[in-house]
């Protein structure tokens, strides 16, 4: 693969948006179409300063792809490769084969490029994504605000601990979605203010499974692979978890993550049953389990990296 990176000047200029352009808004992301022809499309792309997006591409794609920053700063990363757009830089790829991930290092607005109809694909999957996580919100208000805090920190491990970007890409949907199967759980177990008797806690473990079927049944490629994750967030290293009680090495790396991120979240939250620990009893807690309960790696990667969480 050729990758390109170049500077030009501000040919883009000419471009106006017009009323009635298709526009899809997700969060902190927005994609409007600014042109479509002959299988080439031209988006505009706007990314809040902290927030990731990727070209990911599938099996068999042969595409020309081209990113040119308009405002901001973006840092990338392809392989081992490493990189920052500066504002009129431009990248370019023919074809993408490996996911090239880009982080806003500000606020950024930038035109992508790609010689195929991507936009309503980008459409589709955003629709999907927002519509599970308004579903999760609206399920359990500490679930939603959980997994913005999972999915941020979860990828500061992840990044840390140098996983590919087709790892971070699932890491970042898996994360987010880790307890996406509590849609199936009842209300009156998943927000019962008591202790849950042993048949309610059987019931709650199925929330492992059901997440994975709730994304293999979006039909999404990443969100389908992050249903891994959703499955084995539970799983602990000396094979105490559920599921399927996993251990070690056979836990996908990204869960094994996920669990350290999620316990220390749930340990420092206030939850109808459990007042919240001290972060530092929290981290406490995490070490003397470091080789039992949570992969050694993960742990000494969690602790060289705590302090620096920012409460979100
Ligand atoms: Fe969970």
């Amino acid at each position: 693969m050729e990758l390109k990176k170049e500077y030009s000047t501000s040919w883009l200029h000419h471009i106006s948006q017009e009323d009635g352009i298709e526009r899809v808004e997700s969060g902190n992301t927005t994609l409007t179409l600014l042109a479509s022809k002959n299988g080439t499309e031209i988006i505009h792309h706007r990314l809040s300063k902290g927030k990731s997006w990727a070209l990911a591409p599938l099996e068999g794609w042969d595409e020309l792809e081209f990113v040119h920053l308009l405002s901001g700063r973006l840092h990338y990363k392809l392989g081992d490769a490493e990189g920052i757009l500066e504002p009129g830089e431009s990248l370019s790829a023919e074809p993408v084969q490996d996911c090239i991930i880009f982080t806003a290092d500000e606020d950024s607005t930038f035109i992508y490029v790609c010689s195929n109809y991507v936009f309503h694909q980008y459409s589709e999957i955003t629709r999907k994504f927002n519509h599970l996580a308004v579903e999760i919100a609206e399920k359990d208000g500490y679930t939603a605000s959980h997994c913005e805090r999972i999915k941020t920190h979860s990828l500061e491990i992840g990044r840390r601990m140098s996983l590919n970007n087709n790892e971070l890409m699932s890491l970042s949907f898996g994360a987010f979605f880790h307890d996406i199967g509590k849609l199936n759980i009842p209300d009156e177990i998943l927000l019962k203010p008591s202790r849950l008797n042993d048949e309610e806690f059987s019931i709650i473990r199925m929330h492992t499974t059901f997440g994975k079927e709730i994304l293999a049944s979006t039909g999404v490629p990443h969100l389908i692979e992050a249903g891994v994750i959703a499955e084995q967030h539970h799983e602990r290293f000396d094979g105490s978890g559920y599921p399927h009680g996993l251990m070690g090495n056979q836990i996908d790396v990204g869960a094994s993550i996920v669990a350290v991120v999620d316990s220390y979240d749930a340990m420092t939250s206030n939850r109808p049953y459990q007042r919240a620990k001290s972060k530092d009893q929290a981290i406490c807690e995490i070490r003397e389990l470091r080789g039992t309960a949570y992969h050694p790696d993960v742990v000494d990667t969690f602790l060289s990296l705590v302090d620096t969480f920012q409460d979100i």
